[in-house]
């Protein structure tokens, strides 16, 4: 295996917990293989918090211990990444003097961690600062000032935070089954980077993760993160207006989401009308419900979180604006007809985002949207360093002071 790095992924949803090993054979790559693949139901945790201590745990242990059958030996150490509600993007400046005749990464650090203390985050804890643009003397939209002749370096950037005893909760249940945390990467971060290429970063893209209790949503232009937010609803809505316009339970309702709604614009025919009678899905029901009452509810919930994401790029002057896709991943993305109504509510072209591994030795294929958000953290933690983020993500070469810190967890 050489010197390949090798990282295990822990990425923490709201229903699925999903664990990835994976192998680069070098920095920077976004190549990868993927050795192994576990997916763990989780009910313990919901949009702001972990509802059940020990049902985390021992989902997170069901999770881990497949995967470390597979590596002979125990997992000491991963990345993690999540999506909370309690998550937070805000903007924030920061301006030094330069020190020497041209600017050095020592500057650089010197000017993220002005940014970063320069916000009053009480109970919040920053995961991750991202530079939007740098500012040199007089000159705007510097992506690497590094060697550049200045006497003024500012930043805008972007701060990352979410909710101290929120995550303090998930740090412990992750530390007490005997994981190290090697970062935390919002998810916000790591979904974009599973799926998209240079090529749409370039151009201008939005990544819309619709997950099961939130929907991220991270917008990329000329290489640089132009703007993320969190949307603190998702797929989990349509399940429970399901079950509560039908009357039926969660996990009712949730097969019949999943088996039977299709979402279509309200102007479209109805298709024809069928009755699904619940006992297919679950023996004791007597009632039956049509389809196109699914396809009410279901659509009704959709566009409104479409309409919602619509929202924020309007927020950021995006809408119907960026020049190239809008990609969508996540379980929610996989809803039927999606695409058409996203297209007509974001008026951008729309598509379903696949990460794609070079080999795989894995029974569970990862080209599922759903796996964006872990390969995408693996992919992540391969490319930067714990801690600042010196220059605007996806600038390939210019990191010098990265400190990295792998464990082999392979023979
Ligand atoms: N084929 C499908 N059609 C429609 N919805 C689906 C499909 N598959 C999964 N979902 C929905 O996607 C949601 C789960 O998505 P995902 O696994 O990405 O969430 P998560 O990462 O656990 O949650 P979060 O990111 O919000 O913490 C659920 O609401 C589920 O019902
Ligand atoms: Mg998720």
């Amino acid at each position: 295996m050489g010197s390949e790095n090798i990282i295990t992924a822990i990425d923490i949803g709201s229903s699925k917990i999903r664990t990835v090993i994976g192998t680069f054979p070098e920095e920077w790559s976004r190549e990868f293989n993927v050795l192994w693949v576990g997916v763990t139901t989780s009910h313990a945790i919901r949009k702001w918090n972990i509802l059940d201590m020990e049902e985390f745990k021992s989902n997170l242990d069901t999770s881990l211990e497949e995967a470390e059958k597979m590596a002979g030996e125990q997992i000491s150490g991963a990345y993690l990444s999540l999506n909370s509600s309690s998550l937070e993007v805000i903007s924030s400046k920061g301006i030094i003097a330069v020190s020497g005749e041209e600017i050095t990464s020592d500057d650089v650090d010197r000017v993220l961690d002005m940014a970063r203390n320069g916000v009053d985050l009480p109970n919040r804890e920053i995961l991750k600062v991202i530079p939007e643009y740098f500012v040199v003397d007089l000159e705007e939209g510097v992506k690497n000032p590094v060697g550049m002749s200045a006497r003024k370096l500012e930043v805008v950037a972007h701060i990352f935070s979410m909710n101290r005893n929120i995550l303090g909760n998930i740090r412990k249940a992750v530390g007490d089954v005997g994981i190290e945390i090697y970062d935390v990467i919002p998810n916000l971060l790591a979904s974009p980077e599973g799926v998209l290429t240079k090529r749409q970063k370039e151009l201008g893209v939005v990544c819309i993760d619709i997950g099961a209790s939130t929907t991220g949503i991270t917008i990329y232009e000329e290489w640089v993160l132009k703007f993320s937010s969190i949307i603190p609803i998702g797929g989990d809505s349509v399940t429970n207006d399901i079950a509560l316009w039908v009357r039926t339970s969660i996990d009712v309702a949730e097969k019949l989401k999943l088996d039977y709604a299709t979402l279509r614009a309200w102007e479209e025919e109805p298709l024809l009308d069928t009755q699904i009678s619940l006992s297919e899905i679950n023996p004791g029901e007597e009632e039956s419900v049509s389809s196109e009452y699914l396809w009410k509810i279901a659509t009704a919930r959709y566009e409104e979180i479409l309409h919602f994401v619509r929202d924020e790029l309007r927020r950021v002057g995006r809408d119907g604006m960026l020049p190239e896709w809008a990609i969508l991943v996540g379980g929610g993305s996989k809803a039927n007809g999606l695409i058409d109504i996203a297209k007509e509510i974001l008026r951008l072209p729309v598509f379903i985002g696949i990460p794609v591994e070079k080999d795989s030795l894995t029974e569970t294929s990862i080209s599922d949207p759903v796996f964006a958000s872990v390969i995408g953290n693996m992919v992540f933690a391969n490319k930067y360093s714990v801690g600042n983020i010196p220059f605007s993500l996806n600038i390939k070469g210019m990191f010098e002071s990265i400190v990295k810190v792998f464990k082999k967890i392979l023979p």
